[in-house]
């Protein structure tokens, strides 16, 4: 660690461990409950396990990235944090913002639309969080002693990330709107801005790790992320076929959807030769085996079985089952939840001064936490062609339905367990870290 305040970025990890565990157990609440065993169901019912679990991981792959940032930007910028203080301010508001929602859900307090539930006099509670956010990080970039494309794309992405929430709070009573604008947020969101902060926070990966040229790694990932990013926007399309929107989205969405997984391809390729020419061997294995898993594992999740649905001949079926979570389980978990977890193992030692990246702990959670979801993805997939086919195909009724495929859940639990197995020994090897040390190295 070069400069004190980024200290800062470890207590948005410990927030980040902390918000994803509580993540897990609602899954395992939804995963009961799909094999028929719903006992909590008048405390935590479905739609309320459901919200807390997608707005926890939304959250802390959020205070993921903000925690990445927090690290980085100094770095980048070669000075201290403005204002370390508000920093600290910043992270408890936005606990405190999670916290009153996630008691709102279960209270029936919620706006019922997926992703975005969060009722909306929290929404600019949201908003005026990340405006200090963007202030923190914004200043300490223009104040800086060097402006680095890293720095730069990272703060764009997050600027744009915060910017593109707004569309999600626009009034309207008519459905198709709602779902229109719906989508600016979530898909603009994972397959277009969040692309930014991915590619940057890469690049910072690759230039400390590998040990080839800044300038080489910027240029081609920059390239090949601003090809993900411009086949997002109008990817849009692949969520405007059958939602009462004009009919050229088929064919806008068909093409540009089916572009996505290309570029998702491409960065993959290119981050795994980066790693391959530098033949540096990194002082931090996990950390690079992480890396090099968000890169495969985006593709894999968000790339290919993405485009698994992405078409509208299939998309007319598939549209909202379980094919659905088999894409957003690997999709998440391969590009944004590896990244975070990659550069939470690149810093901890650097932040406490303590070696534990290479321990066998880590070596292990790396393992079972990677095998244990790509079951849970087979699983999910399952479950999701058994639905699609009796559903949609035979036209049996849908609770009919989910009744024939809860014995694939026997399955999901089974698989989720040895991932959380993982992520427990994660956590486990993050709590030995310690905090952080006083002193810069
Ligand atoms: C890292 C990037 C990605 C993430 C995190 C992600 C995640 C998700 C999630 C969570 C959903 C469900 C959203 C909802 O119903 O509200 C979804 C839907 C969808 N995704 Fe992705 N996705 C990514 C990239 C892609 C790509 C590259 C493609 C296309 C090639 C794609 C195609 C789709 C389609 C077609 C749907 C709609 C499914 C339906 O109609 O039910 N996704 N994605
Ligand atoms: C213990 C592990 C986990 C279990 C048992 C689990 C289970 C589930 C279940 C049962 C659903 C609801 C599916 C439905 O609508 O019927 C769900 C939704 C979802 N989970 Fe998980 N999950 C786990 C971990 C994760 C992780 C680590 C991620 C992200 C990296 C994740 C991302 C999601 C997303 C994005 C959705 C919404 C999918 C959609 O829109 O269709 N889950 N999960
Ligand atoms: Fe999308």
């Amino acid at each position: 660690m070069k400069y004190q305040t980024q200290k800062i970025a470890y207590w948005f990890f410990a927030t980040c461990m902390l918000l994803f565990s509580l993540q897990l157990v609602y899954g395992f609440i939804m995963g009961f409950a799909h094999m028929g065993f719903d006992g909590l169901h008048n405390i935590i019912p479905f739609n309320a396990a459901r919200a807390t679990h997608t707005n926890l991981l939304v959250v802390w792959l959020l205070t993921g990235f903000m925690g990445a940032a927090y690290y980085i930007i100094p770095e980048e910028a070669d000075r201290e944090l403005i204002h370390p203080k508000l920093a600290y301010v910043q992270l408890g508001a936005l606990v405190a913002v999670g916290v009153v929602a996630i008691i709102g859900f279960h209270m029936n307090w919620w706006e019922g639309r997926k992703f975005l539930e969060i009722p909306r006099p929290l929404d600019y509670l949201v908003v005026a969080d990340v405006l200090l956010f963007i202030y923190l990080i914004g200043g300490t970039i223009w104040k800086g002693k060097r402006y680095t494309t890293t720095s730069m794309v990272l703060f764009l992405g997050l600027l744009m990330a915060a910017l593109l929430y707004l569309p999600g709070m626009i009034n309207t009573d008519h459905q198709t709107l709602d779902s229109y604008w719906r989508w600016w947020v979530v898909h603009l969101w994972v397959e277009g801005v969040w692309e930014l902060i991915m590619g940057a926070i890469m690049s910072f990966l690759l230039i400390k790790m590998t040990g080839v040229d800044r300038e080489v790694i910027e240029k081609w990932l920059y390239i090949i992320v601003g090809f993900t990013f411009l086949s997002g926007i109008l990817g849009t399309g692949h969520h405007y076929y059958y939602i009462g929107t004009p009919r050229y989205w088929l064919l806008v969405g068909g093409l540009f959807g089916a572009l996505e997984p290309l570029a998702f391809l491409g960065f993959a390729i290119y981050a795994v030769a980066m790693a391959r020419k530098g033949g540096k061997n990194p002082d931090n294995k996990m950390a690079m085996a992480w890396t090099m898993a968000t890169a495969i594992l985006s593709f894999v999740g968000a790339g290919f079985l993405g485009f698994a649905h992405t078409l509208p001949q299939v998309n007319l079926y598939t549209h909202g089952t379980l094919v659905t979570a088999m894409h957003g389980h690997l999709a998440f978990w391969g590009a944004y939840a590896c990244l975070v977890l990659a550069l939470i193992a690149y810093a901890m030692p650097k932040l406490t001064g303590r070696n534990l990246q290479d321990s066998r702990m880590n070596v292990f959670a790396f393992w079972t936490s990677n095998i244990g979801m790509i079951a849970m993805t087979l699983a999910f997939g399952v479950a999701g062609i058994a639905q699609v086919y009796l559903e949609r195909k035979l036209g049996m009724d849908f609770l009919t339905v989910q009744k024939e495929v809860e014995v694939h859940f026997l399955g999901l639990v089974l698989a989720a367990s040895l991932f959380s197995v993982g992520i427990v020994a994660y956590v486990w090897n993050f709590i030995r870290f310690g905090k952080p040390a006083g002193e810069v190295k």
